[in-house]
């Protein structure tokens, strides 16, 4: 139960995340330079948009080998993934009607969310697709069939539970084996968060299982479903609210529970994702912003392993650190398959449950008949759908950190494992930023460890333009950055600008490499032969560019000689790598300079702050704590009580529960549904989060 007293650890251990940060914080950044800044305009790009002066609230919906579909406002674009070449034709059109965009109207939205937003298309079979948008809150779903090139409407049906009602939900779906598994909110307020497929869903106002969730993406792999997403951590029992990443999955052929659990799932499992540098405390990058599809590699041993890209920011009120992690599937499943949290009573901490308690067959595993496992098994998953162990990033710690004021990663996208002249394969990663950049990195996997290189900075938007979605596009260096309303093909393959060996060895892209007949940087998908060819990724050795081409030999015994390099396990611990690094500290230090003059000339007053800021937060939270159970010696845990009244109110009116029936329920549901938003549940506490934002802002503004 908070108190006073558990409040201060809390604020001392922020306070010293906080000096940590700026004390630390270029010692972290060994990657802080990238080899390549480019502004907006030396950045091959094509541009798409729609004329309309309504947003489009752009996303890309599907994707093949030559085209993208962009659902946008009451159109689906069909694009040439190569050019961006709208194909006119075979864009889908789907307006709201006007009676749906009247009554939006009358509910007190704003001519922009009473619009038709398409979020959801699936191929479902051959030449048809299932297709959803938010239709002035109001979600309605279609299959469409293609007939003779054109798209006719084979049947229409409630989109509730599958498409989210506002445009600007972050909801997720996935269509497999014949159904859709949708993440997202099914009710007007946007409160009644679920995973659904039909007829099985979440639970209803159970926060254990989703509280207030974000979602980011889903996959399938394997039997089962997985959803990553951030939600408030019902775990975390301490003064104010924090919000955690997440991984749940559950089974793709569940059938739902005997009787009264018919409509529920009985596989619901989560697990908190931990992205984090690890110390005495650990800092962790809590929100997960985005995630890349699965990749299959061998990260530096010898088995492959299918591996998922995330990128993970620190609270928006906090100073702004954003993390690029590496999450295995195989560690994911191993979690699940890990201790279960118990919670005792309502105001319990949650702690491992001992494995002799956990039912047969497992709670959480696929079985052939769900409807026939007994009610314990139910019941448990029911009581027990949080995991104990977090799923811990490849290595313990993140590929890629960035603290800044300026921006926080908001995407990521990879072109896996792309091969190089001597037959290794290295990830190209691409992280969106929310100040419009695209950063160019490459993945270099050692022993027991991974490194990211830097290879660009790309000012892609203006500096007040978050990306929110990127994809790769076919050829090297091409990817698609999706804003809201601009979406652009942009080329990041940096060879031709290059016209020195040294730099292109240095800039250690896996899509370039050194032509020594030539003497050009040349990007290898243009390539017709690898004679002649140099490249170093994994060390980016300019000693590589001595080796001139007039004989064939010589060549061949450089190969040779790399091969050998590549292979020598203790090479990391060599001497020229010693000296190397120290030249990239040498060099690193020069270009973190100013950032770490700034840092030291501001650290007295940030400490000064911090310090002061802690004693406030500590007195008013304190003070008000103690108050409250002063007043109520019994009281259970007030936030999760909140919590529970306001799903409560929220849930008359929720989605698959029984509720009576009423002549017109849209009419109905007008007034209550114009009220004003929910308020924050931790209305007790929010005197104090202001105080803390208050302290934190202030900070920030000393700093900036
Ligand atoms: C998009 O356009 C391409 C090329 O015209 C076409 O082959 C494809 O079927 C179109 N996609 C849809 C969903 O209409
Ligand atoms: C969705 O996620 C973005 C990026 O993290 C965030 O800025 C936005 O507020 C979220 N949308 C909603 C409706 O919470
Ligand atoms: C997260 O990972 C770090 C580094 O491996 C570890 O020190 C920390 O204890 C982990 N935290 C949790 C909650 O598992």
């Amino acid at each position: 139960m908070p108190s006073a007293l558990s409040c201060l650890p809390e604020i001392f251990a922020n306070l010293l995340v906080i000096l940590c940060l700026t004390r630390t914080g270029y010692g972290w950044l060994p990657d802080l330079s990238s080899k390549l800044v480019n502004s907006i305009n030396r950045i091959p790009s094509i541009s798409f948009k729609s004329n309309a002066s309504l947003p489009d609230h752009f996303t890309v919906l599907y994707q093949d080998d030559n085209s993208i579909l962009l659902g946008g406002r009451e159109k689906v674009y069909n694009l040439s993934v190569f050019d961006f070449n709208e194909r006119k034709d075979s864009s889908i059109y789907w307006a709201s009607s006007e009676a749906h965009s009247q009554l939006c109207n009358l509910k007190g939205k704003a001519e922009e969310d009473c619009q038709n937003y398409i979020r959801i298309l699936f191929q479902t079979t051959p030449g048809k697709f299932l297709i959803c948008g938010t239709n002035s809150y109001k979600p309605l779903c279609r299959i469409l069939r293609r007939q003779n090139d054109k798209m006719i409407v084979e049947k229409e049906m409630e989109g509730t539970g599958l498409c989210p009602y506002d445009p600007e939900h972050n909801s997720t779906a996935v269509y497999s084996s014949g159904h859709l598994f949708s993440a997202t909110v099914a009710d007007f307020s946007g409160t009644d968060s679920l995973i659904y497929r039909e007829p099985l869903r979440t639970e209803l106002s159970d926060l254990r299982q989703l509280n207030a969730p974000n979602f980011i993406s889903s996959l399938t792999y394997g039997d089962y479903i997985y959803f990553f997403f951030r939600e408030t951590a019902v775990e975390y029992m301490n003064c104010g609210k924090v919000i955690y990443s997440r991984v749940a999955r559950v089974c793709k052929h569940d059938k739902g529970g005997p009787h009264q659990s018919s409509g529920r799932w009985t596989t619901f499992l989560k697990a908190r994702l931990n992205c984090s540098i690890p110390g005495e405390y650990p800092f962790y990058f809590d929100e997960i912003q985005s995630t890349s599809d699965i990749v299959e590699g061998r990260y530096g041993e010898d088995r492959a392993e299918k591996i998922i890209y995330t990128v993970h920011t620190t609270p928006t009120n906090s100073i702004g650190g954003s993390a690029l992690c590496i999450f295995t599937m195989a560690s994911i499943q191993d979690v699940f398959g890990g201790a279960f949290k118990h919670q005792e009573s309502i105001n319990s901490n949650w702690l491992p449950l001992s494995e002799s308690v956990v039912p047969n067959p497992r709670p959480g595993e696929c079985v052939p008949d769900s409807r026939v496992l007994a009610d314990r098994n139910v019941n448990f998953i029911k009581t027990h759908p949080m995991m104990e162990e977090a799923v811990g990033a490849m290595h313990g710690r993140p590929v890629l950190v960035r603290v800044s004021l300026h921006y926080r990663f908001t995407a990521v996208a990879v072109d896996g494992q792309v091969r190089t002249i001597d037959d290794e394969t290295y990830d190209v990663v691409y992280i969106g930023t929310d100040n419009g950049k695209v950063l160019k990195m490459v993945n270099i996997p050692g022993i027991n460890s991974t490194k990211a290189h830097v290879i660009s900075e790309n000012e892609v938007f203006s500096i007040n333009t978050p990306i929110r979605q990127l994809k790769t596009a076919p050829g090297y260096g091409r990817v698609i950055a999706v804003t809201k309303d601009e979406v652009k093909l942009i080329t990041l393959n940096h060879c031709e600008t290059i016209h020195h060996c040294n730099e292109c060895m240095e800039l250690r892209d896996p899509h370039c490499a050194w032509d020594l007949m030539k003497s050009a940087c040349v990007s290898l998908d243009a390539v017709t032969s690898f004679r002649y060819l140099v490249q170093d990724v994994k060390n980016g050795n300019i000693l590589k560019c001595k080796n001139s081409p007039t004989n064939d030999n010589e060549v061949s015994v450089v190969k040779h000689e790399r091969k050998e390099f590549a292979d020598d396990p203790l090479e990391d611990d060599g001497f020229v790598d010693e000296l190397k690094s120290k030249e990239a500290a040498e060099e690193e230090r020069k270009e973190c300079g100013d950032l770490g003059r700034v840092a030291s000339d501001y650290l007295h007053m940030i400490v000064g702050g911090a310090i002061v800021g802690g004693l406030v937060f500590g007195f008013v939270c304190g003070y008000l704590v103690s108050r409250r159970f002063h007043a109520h010696p019994n009281a259970p845990s007030f936030i999760e009580q909140r919590n529970h009244l306001d799903r409560l109110n929220v849930n008359q009116n929720s989605f698959l529960t029984p509720r009576p029936k009423t002549v017109n329920l849209d009419v109905l549901n007008v007034s209550a549904e114009t009220l004003p938003p929910k308020k924050d549940n931790l209305d007790s506490l929010k005197n104090l989060n202001i105080t803390n934002e208050g302290t934190l802002q202030k900070i920030k503004k000393t700093y900036i």
